[in-house]
């Protein structure tokens, strides 16, 4: 199988079916966070996240068995954010993966209690899967994961967004560019830094040498900037039925965006650059690289 779409579909529920093992079963007491928990994780996301930990440790020797594990906790991170991106106190969404937000359906106090569960959760899982790998492999997987949603990480990015809500570009050439500098930023930490580590935690999983790992770390970067720069293209042009979240969000809350800074057609070349920085990268992968390759391409054409 060489194409991504088709990988992702043969792999989503296979991931699905890890995080039902790996998350508190419904009944678990009490109930309410429990369910919480399933019903945003259950929603119906992409799964691009848990795809990439796959591919990058198969691309270096892993079985799926053993990097299933490390992308369900991925998930319950990305899920995390997710839940407390939404709230009010941050982007305020009604509507996540074609359903109300948590907090809408929950109250905000479930929302947050939920997000904080989920984090916690994919900690723990990541700490004792999967048991064939070595403890030592185990303690570099949270300690990778552990940075990449810190503050220099995704709460750092999430921090940058919501400082940049509403802020003026100053004219001239260095005003401008100042604040390209700050928006590549901003897309680096608060969406690339676990996608990175996603790609990164593949390499663990596999045992991959220094070499190997700054790939893999160097490929998910600029997968993440492709990603978030395809989020804010999809925010303007795509309607909120195709995303199954709020459409026209950022022009909304002033959002500092890619769109907002270039136009449309100069994301859409900023977006084409990273993803030839990310295919350059791609070629000294030792195997998986038509996938890679497909995957680059998905999300350079993705309309959700
Ligand atoms: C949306 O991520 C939020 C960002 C970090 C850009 P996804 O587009 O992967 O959302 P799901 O998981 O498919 O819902
Ligand atoms: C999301 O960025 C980044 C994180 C959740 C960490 P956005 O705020 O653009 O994501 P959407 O558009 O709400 O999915
Ligand atoms: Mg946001
Ligand atoms: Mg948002
Ligand atoms: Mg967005």
């Amino acid at each position: 199988m060489t194409d991504f779409p088709s990988f992702l579909s043969t792999l989503r529920p296979q991931v699905d079916e890890a995080l039902d093992r790996l998350l508190p079963a419904a009944a678990t007491e009490p109930a309410a966070i429990s369910e919480a928990m399933r019903y945003s994780v259950f929603a119906g996301g992409k799964r691009v996240r848990p795809a990439l930990v796959v591919l990058a440790g198969e691309a270096c020797g892993a079985s799926l068995r053993d990097l299933l594990p490390g992308g369900a906790a991925v998930e319950m991170i990305h899920t995390f954010s997710l839940v407390h991106d939404d709230l009010p106190a941050l982007d305020d969404d009604d509507l996540r993966r074609g359903r109300p937000t948590l907090h809408k359906t929950q109250g905000e106090a479930m929302a947050v209690l939920a997000g904080d569960a989920l984090l916690n959760q994919a900690f723990a899982v990541l700490a004792a899967e999967p048991a064939s790998a070595s403890p030592e492999r185990r303690l570099r997987a949270v300690r990778l994961m552990a940075e990449a949603v810190g503050v220099v990480g995704m709460i750092g990015g999430q921090v940058l967004d919501l400082e940049h809500e509403g802020a003026v570009v100053l004219g001239g050439r260095s005003g401008r560019e100042r604040a390209a500098q700050v928006l590549e930023r901003i897309h680096r930490l608060k969406t690339g830094a676990l996608i990175e580590a996603s790609t990164r935690l593949g390499g663990i999983f596999a045992g991959a040498g220094n070499d190997r790992s700054k790939l893999l770390g160097g490929i998910g970067a600029e997968l993440g900037l492709l990603f978030q720069i395809g989020d804010d293209i999809l925010d303007e042009v795509g309607s909120s039925e195709q995303l199954g979240k709020t459409a026209g969000k950022d022009r909304q809350a002033a959002k500092l965006t890619y769109p907002h800074l270039f136009g449309l057609d100069g994301s859409r070349e900023k977006a084409r650059q990273a993803a030839d920085r990310c295919l350059a990268l791609v070629e000294k992968l030792p195997a998986r690289r038509r996938l890679f390759r497909s995957l680059v391409a998905f999300l350079v054409h993705r309309g959700s």
